[in-house]
């Protein structure tokens, strides 16, 4: 099973439509619980796989990566690039996926970024995902570009397209202030 985790935010208007990050390749904002609610998700099974994109493997804290634990697999196109001991280099999608499932138990996750989520979708690979919503404002860094998710459309939970919304958490409160909500969608 292919499961994608991802959060979204407000964008700059004040509607959900797939902001996932800034295109200095920061997150937009940081929600403790968040981080908490991906690194207990993905670390349930040792070995689990991670997949991302060359640019938010990039994007993690050097001491963060690759993820203890669990299998983390980069996509890039560069076939002389080299990452930390541990990382598995790939160079197609098929072929990350197809060497994940060698990883930890059923499910492979993807964790970004917005490349990657939108071939996934595009593709007709994603099975599972788990969905962070912000209710906040994008804050700090008004004049960075946003990088928007195309295919929200399909997992915009207010009318979702392709997909069932499986779990829908009440709002809850950040210790950090940000309201945020955990839903998951499965493929119908
Ligand atoms: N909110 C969230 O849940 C969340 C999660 C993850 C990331 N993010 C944010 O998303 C942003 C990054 O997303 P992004 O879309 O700009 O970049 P990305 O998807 O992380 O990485 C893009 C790179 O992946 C490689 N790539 C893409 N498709 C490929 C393919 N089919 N085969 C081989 N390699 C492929 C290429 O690397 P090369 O250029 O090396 O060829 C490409 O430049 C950051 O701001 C990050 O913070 C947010």
């Amino acid at each position: 099973m292919t499961t994608l985790i991802l959060a979204v935010q407000h964008n700059r208007d004040g509607e959900h439509i797939g902001a996932i990050g800034f295109e200095n390749g920061k997150l937009l904002t940081s929600v403790p619980e968040d981080m908490n609610f991906f690194k207990e998700t993905t670390s349930k099974i040792p070995g689990t796989p991670v997949t991302m994109g060359r640019k938010t493997y990039q994007s993690i804290q050097p001491k963060y990566r690759p993820f203890s634990g669990r299998t983390t697999i980069v996509l890039t196109s560069d076939k002389t690039a080299t990452f930390e001991d541990g990382v598995i280099v790939c160079h197609s999608i098929s072929d990350a996926l197809s060497r994940a499932k060698n990883f930890g138990g059923n499910e492979i996750f993807v964790a970004g970024g917005a490349q990657i989520y939108d071939q996934c979708f595009e593709m007709g690979l994603v099975d599972k995902v788990y969905l962070t919503r912000f209710f906040t404002d994008i804050g700090p860094e008004e004049g960075n570009p946003l990088v928007l998710l195309k295919n929200y459309y399909r997992i915009n939970p207010e009318s979702p397209d392709g997909f069932t919304i499986v779990n829908r958490e009440d709002i809850q409160k950040s210790t950090k202030g940000t309201l945020y909500q955990f839903l998951t969608l499965m493929k119908k």
